[in-house]
């Protein structure tokens, strides 16, 4: 059932493109003065850099930026994290604090944004239900995350035995997070690249209710991608994102990394020897343009004023200390508001639970609009 999408059965599902890059300062993205921002990370390690780059400091940026009328709800994935398996649930307890302290470390305003976990509001999973009803399979079989998270490569058709493994909860995923959405009608989704394709699913399902409903009930969310929307390891710049589950952690920076750790991540970074000068290439330098950009991206500036300021630079020791003392300046204080954070867990409850009402007031309106927009009600 899963195998052999053939894809010009499928075009009719791709939607019209609304992904929206912001520039480097997020202020050029001019959201509308009602809009409704949601985003969540999944309770699965600490943050990396990447996570950070790619999707909360525009979080906390968007709450520096909040007009009166616009909302922000931020949320921890805990449904989404089981869909690879968590048996030890202390393990995973902590998993889900600490996802919360993370979000709080790196400066988004609890009093702008409501914060939750995603199983306290079980409106989302029966959205997920409603929407699952219209989700074709065709399309959820060309979604990458499936087959990544299952060890099934792109590039070679897997076995029946490898596809009959894959549990439906991971294969629905995709539909869950549109539910995420779509239960706040929300108009634009800060997000980092890999989840652009999640995205434009979460479109084609909106359409798809809004025609069958002859409704226009759901807006179709923007996706809102930062420039570093894609940070690379460290270690393998030319083929892999930074990731959690990257099996060699030299190429992952996290949130809370000491300054050695930093580094000496940082000294251990592949770079190339095509010359001691330093410029910006992704193709032909994949290591050295992923510090450039990484770079740039913590300082807000333009790739170009980068360039020149490492292009005065002779070696690859100067280069990397340079990229290093950046790094460590803006993570020192997420990491030590992250201790903080973690020595203070009843002022993570409370921010949870005011963030959790003011959620369930948008996701109990939009579970009885829908219900009764399809006559269950
Ligand atoms: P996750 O850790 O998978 O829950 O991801 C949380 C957020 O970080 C999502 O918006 C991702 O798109 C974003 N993200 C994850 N890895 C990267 C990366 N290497 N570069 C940029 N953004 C990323
Ligand atoms: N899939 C996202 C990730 O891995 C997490 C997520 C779940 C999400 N639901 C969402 C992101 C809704 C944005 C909107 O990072």
């Amino acid at each position: 059932m899963l195998r052999g999408s053939k894809l010009s059965v499928f075009r009719r599902y791709v939607s019209k493109n609304t992904v929206i890059n912001t520039d480097y300062k997020l202020g050029s993205a001019d959201l509308p003065h009602d809009a409704v921002v949601f985003s969540m990370v999944q309770p699965t390690g600490k943050f990396h850099l990447g996570n950070y780059l790619g999707a909360t400091r525009v979080w906390k940026e968007l709450c520096e930026m909040k007009q009166p009328e616009q909302k922000l709800v931020f949320g921890v994935a805990d449904l989404h994290a089981v869909t690879v398996p968590k048996p030890d649930a202390k393990e995973f307890r902590q998993l889900r604090h600490e996802a919360i302290a993370s979000i709080l470390s790196v400066g988004v305003d609890p009093e702008r944004a409501s914060l939750m976990y995603q199983s306290a509001l079980p409106e989302h999973a029966t959205l997920h239900w409603m929407l699952s009803t219209l989700a074709p399979m065709g399309y959820l079989n060309r979604m990458t995350q499936w087959k990544s998270k299952s060890n099934l490569k792109e590039d070679r058709e897997a076995s029946d035995k490898e596809i009959g493994a894959v549990k439906l909860g991971l294969f629905s995923y995709p539909v869950l997070q549109a539910a995420d959405i779509l239960i706040y009608r929300a108009t634009h989704v800060p997000v980092g690249d890999d989840q652009s394709q999640h995205l434009e699913l979460t479109r084609t399902l909106a359409e798809n209710f809004n025609k069958l409903y002859k409704t226009d009930y759901f807006p179709l969310p923007n996706t809102l991608l930062a420039p570093t929307k894609k940070i690379l390891s460290l270690i393998s710049p030319e083929t892999k994102k930074m990731s959690k589950s990257d099996p060699n952690q030299d190429g992952v920076i996290y949130v809370n990394d000491t300054p050695d750790e930093i580094t000496r991540k940082i000294r251990k970074a592949r770079t190339d020897s095509i010359t001691d000068r330093f410029n910006y290439d992704p193709q032909a330098r994949p290591g050295v343009s992923n510090l450039i950009n990484i770079v740039s991206g913590i300082l807000q500036v333009p790739i170009q004023q980068v360039e020149e300021q490492v292009s005065k630079f002779s070696n690859y020791g100067e280069f990397k200390n340079y990229v290093t003392e950046v790094v460590v300046e803006e993570l020192r204080q997420p990491r030590e508001n992250f201790q903080r954070y973690m020595e203070d867990p009843s002022y993570l409850e409370s921010v949870v639970t005011k963030g959790t009402a003011e959620a369930q007031e948008m996701t109990q309106k939009t579970i009885n609009d829908v219900m009764k927009i399809m006559g269950f009600r």
